[in-house]
């Protein structure tokens, strides 16, 4: 095994000012050609993301970079995210870099392990659950507010902290207003996609973007629920399938029944991922609504 790859040297020297000197650099994840690291200094720590110069679609994945640097600074501007999540991004020989503020949680499906287990104490843990739903709904619901979809929720990019409050991150692919020229928006985890996009993806040019909205992260919030919670994926495909045909299985708009597969019962918390998963996107709730559902 080869030496795990260092963060770009530009972007430590920078973080210095922010971090102190780092006391320890950990790679987090290094897929499909986009690299994280946790950067932990005396006085904090960031997340900090790279293309992997070395990639076969680096280009693609650096001007990924330069747009989430974008949206996070309008998402900002239009006070759906904290001020202080992002923390600084630049360029490196091989590409671009982007630090954002380190949330200490576990991604979701890790969280809601204790949940998975039928025998848990329910009295306990049913408002923990609504608590992360509940939170998770009012961050969407501020990038909704300002016209935003996330447009990649999904466990992966679900933090939950140790006061059982969801923390969203990863805003790569969000698609807002005014968006501009773009890496075109071909939908994120075939698994949390909604149907309308799935159908959108199947029924256009692969350089076609697609304009995520809003009801579209509702179906992915429902979709990341369902399978956290019931360690069943919403729609049951076969996985030998490919992406494509998934999203045709998933385009139909049919979904598991959450009563068939949840551990323990929780009428109000099934009826709104239920709600949540409507084939139709006017028939979902909004977030604002959803917020006092859970
Ligand atoms: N702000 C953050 N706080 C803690 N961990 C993070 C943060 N941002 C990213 N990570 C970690 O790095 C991983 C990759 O980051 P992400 O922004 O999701 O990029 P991508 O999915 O495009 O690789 C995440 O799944 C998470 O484990
Ligand atoms: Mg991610």
């Amino acid at each position: 095994m080869g030496q795990a790859p260092a963060p770009p040297g530009e972007a430590v020297a920078l973080l210095t000012g922010h971090t102190s000197e780092p006391t320890t650099i950990q790679l987090l994840s290094d897929r499909r050609g986009s690299r994280a690291w946790k950067i932990q200094g005396p006085q904090g720590a960031v997340a900090l993301k790279a293309n992997d110069p070395d990639g076969d679609n680096a280009r693609d994945k650096a001007a990924e970079m330069a747009q989430e640097d974008d949206h996070l600074r309008h998402l900002t501007a239009a006070d759906a995210l904290s001020p202080d999540y992002r923390v600084s991004a630049g360029t490196f020989d091989g590409g671009r870099w982007l630090a954002v503020n380190w949330i200490d949680g576990a991604p979701l499906w890790r969280a809601l392990a204790l949940a998975r287990d039928p025998e848990r104490d329910r009295a306990s843990v049913r408002p923990w659950l609504a608590g992360i739903a509940r939170t998770w709904t009012e961050h969407l619901a501020l990038m909704h507010a300002a016209g935003w979809a996330h447009a990649d929720v999904q466990p992966t990019n679900t933090l939950v902290t140790p006061d059982g409050h969801a923390a969203v991150i990863d805003y790569a692919l969000a698609c807002g207003p005014g968006d501009g020229r773009r890496v075109p928006y071909r939908g994120a985890l075939t698994h949390t996609t909604a149907p309308e996009l799935a159908a959108a993806v199947l029924a256009t040019p692969a350089d076609t973007h697609l304009q995520a909205q809003p009801a579209a992260d509702i179906w992915s919030l429902g979709a990341s629920l369902f399978w956290c919670w019931t360690g069943h994926r919403p729609v049951p495909y076969d996985d030998d399938l490919d992406r494509l045909e998934k999203l045709a299985v998933i385009a139909k708009g049919t979904t598991t029944p959450l009563r068939d597969v949840r551990p323990w019962p929780f009428p109000a918390f099934e009826d709104a991922i239920t709600a949540c998963l409507a084939p139709d996107p006017a028939d979902r709730p909004t977030a604002k609504e959803l917020t006092a559902a859970w």
